[in-house]
């Protein structure tokens, strides 16, 4: 193991050289199918596969290997990125050797690479909720989901929903799971209305009629982010929230706009990678919706 391979039952992950390995790993990276999910689009030729494993390999901590069969072909990569606080898992295969399970075992292979001898504390893998191969490799090397969130891709139109899935080397306690914002208003039955049109929110619970508190949740299923709306007595302090959605920020100011919510102009795009507009409530809240846009 000193030249750096690793060696499964089937499998031999030998470091990843892309002037040697890019002809044959083309076949993955020149293939729309493999780089559906990836964060650029499928490459040209083999030229500019060398050039794009030439980045990944470059950046500081990244760690890739190539994936081989027993007769040394190469059938894809797998590995640690580069240049990111958590250290996360990257694998991809030729289509011809999906259905074998290389992947989980050359997945599992880094992940215990990382996790042992590398020493690292946990790894994580962000992937495309939709992406179902990907996740089931996740789910069989002992990753388990730990949050969501949105990516906007510079090559794709829409952003896309990411599954956050991470492994750490020893049982960690049980982390805060959400944080839910206490909204103290003036109409609770308005502010709810608000959010259901705007933002697609379903009420958990409603109490009181007139209702004196309710908690809407941001998403359509039992739990999610969640705002507690609390009926306040008198004028209460202004808060500022930022709501971050993993869709086009224009569909969600069209309804804002059109459920008669004061709305500050069109969204804007933010140099730290979003498009944002405010919401204003009466009672001067202000509700930030922040959606992903694309990489400049
Ligand atoms: C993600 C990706 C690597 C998964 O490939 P995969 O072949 O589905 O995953 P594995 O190699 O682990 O193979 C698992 C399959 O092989 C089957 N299999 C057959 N023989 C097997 C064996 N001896 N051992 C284990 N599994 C075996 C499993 O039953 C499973 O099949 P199923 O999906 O029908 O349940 C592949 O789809 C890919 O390259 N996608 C594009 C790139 C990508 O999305 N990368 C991840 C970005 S986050």
């Amino acid at each position: 193991m000193t030249d750096g391979t690793l060696r499964t039952d089937r499998l031999r992950l030998t470091p990843l050289d892309p002037d040697a390995d890019a002809a044959s790993l083309h076949r993955a990276y020149g293939d729309h199918e493999v780089m559906r999910w990836w964060n650029r689009p499928a490459c040209a030729d083999p030229a500019e596969t060398a050039r794009h494993l030439a980045e990944c390999t470059g950046q500081e901590d990244a760690r890739l290997w190539t994936v081989r069969t027993a007769d040394g072909e190469a059938v894809g990569m797998a590995g640690l990125l580069g240049e990111i606080e958590v250290p996360g898992l990257t694998w991809l295969l030729c289509k011809d050797a999906w259905g074998h399970g290389y992947a989980t075992e050359a997945a599992a292979a880094v992940a215990g690479h990382a996790l042992g001898p590398l020493g690292l504390d946990r790894v994580e893998a962000w992937i495309e909720a939709t992406n179902r191969r990907s996740r089931a490799v996740a789910a069989r090397i002992g990753l388990t989901e730990r949050g969501r969130l949105a990516q906007h891709y510079a090559h794709r139109d829409r952003p896309h929903e990411v599954v956050v899935l991470g492994r750490s080397r020893t049982e960690e306690p049980t982390t805060t799971l959400a944080v839910v914002t206490d909204l103290p208003v003036q109409d609770v039955s308005a502010t709810l209305a608000l959010l259901r049109t705007a933002l697609g929110a379903r009420s958990a619970f409603v109490l009181g009629d007139p209702p004196f508190l309710a908690e809407a949740v941001l998403g359509p299923w039992s739990t999610g982010p969640r705002i507690r709306i609390e009926a306040a007595e008198h004028r209460p302090a202004a808060v500022r929230l930022r709501l971050d959605v993993a869709t086009d920020a224009a569909p969600v100011h069209r309804r804002a706009v059109d459920a008669g919510a004061r709305v500050d102009g069109r969204p804007v795009q933010q140099p730290w990678g979003r498009s944002e507009f405010v919401i204003r409530l009466p009672e001067g809240h202000e509700l930030t919706v922040s959606a992903p846009s694309v990489p400049s």
